[in-house]
């Protein structure tokens, strides 16, 4: 059966949808060790900047951090799905959640090469970033990038992640060191300057935040 897009976004699994992409949790499917997902986690090509993959991937380690993630309330995982085929392209997630002090990292990964350069990661970070400050409440939202990776440092330009500091020869990657530069948004400045451009990337934001 083929669907259109109207329908694929009624049949999928709802919880953030956006105009392309929707956020919502992982499927069994996406779980096992021939997923795009599993095979991602091994592709170095991915990682060139980043360091998930010191270690080789295999489903114990890859389930454990689903099962993490589905156990605790610090990691919230999240994979990013096209609307128009219902394909999972990649993840995005807050970690290291304080509850307390309301405050949460942001890390991406686009799995799937021939979606890069779309705006595909931009988009699914303003939503998820009004997400987490809207109905997770947090105050501040943080991540970190490396010096050399140009692209990424472009997404959080775009998305208002502000460069804070550096932490100096942090990452080692190919036998060389590099700065990881450190990037933050605040709660009101964000929703002041960020939090239209990220409404217009819902399908419809009054199902999630009716005003
Ligand atoms: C890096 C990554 C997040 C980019 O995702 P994406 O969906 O292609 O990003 P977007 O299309 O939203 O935006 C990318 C921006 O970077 C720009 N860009 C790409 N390569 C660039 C480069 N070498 N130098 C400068 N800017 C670059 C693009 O032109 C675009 O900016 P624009 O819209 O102003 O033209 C994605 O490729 C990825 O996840 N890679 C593997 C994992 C990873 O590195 N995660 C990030 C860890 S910090």
């Amino acid at each position: 059966m083929i669907y259109n897009n109207a329908d694929l976004v009624n049949i999928m699994k709802k919880f953030i949808i956006g105009k392309e992409i929707s956020l919502h949790g992982l499927r069994s499917e996406d779980l096992s060790e021939d997923s795009p997902y599993f095979n991602w986690l091994d592709d170095l090509s991915l990682d060139i900047y980043t360091q998930r993959s010191y270690f080789p991937n295999n489903l114990k380690r890859f389930r454990s951090y689903y099962e993490h993630a589905c156990e605790n309330s610090d990691l919230i995982l999240f994979g990013i799905y096209e609307n128009q085929t219902g394909k999972h392209i990649g993840n995005i997630n807050f970690q290291q959640i304080n509850w307390l002090n309301r405050t949460a990292f942001i890390a991406y990964m686009l799995g799937e090469k021939e979606f890069t350069g779309k705006g595909i990661t931009t988009q699914a970070c303003l939503i998820l970033m009004y997400y987490g400050f809207n109905k997770l409440n947090f105050e501040r939202i943080h991540g970190g990038v490396s010096e050399a990776h140009l692209a990424s440092q472009r997404v959080c330009q775009k998305v208002g992640l502000v460069e804070e500091g550096r932490m100096r020869k942090h990452l080692l990657r190919q036998g060389k060191r590099y700065d990881v530069i450190t990037v933050g948004a605040l709660r009101e400045e964000w929703i002041e300057k960020y939090g239209e451009l990220a409404r217009s990337y819902y399908r419809n934001p009054k199902e999630i935040f009716p005003e």
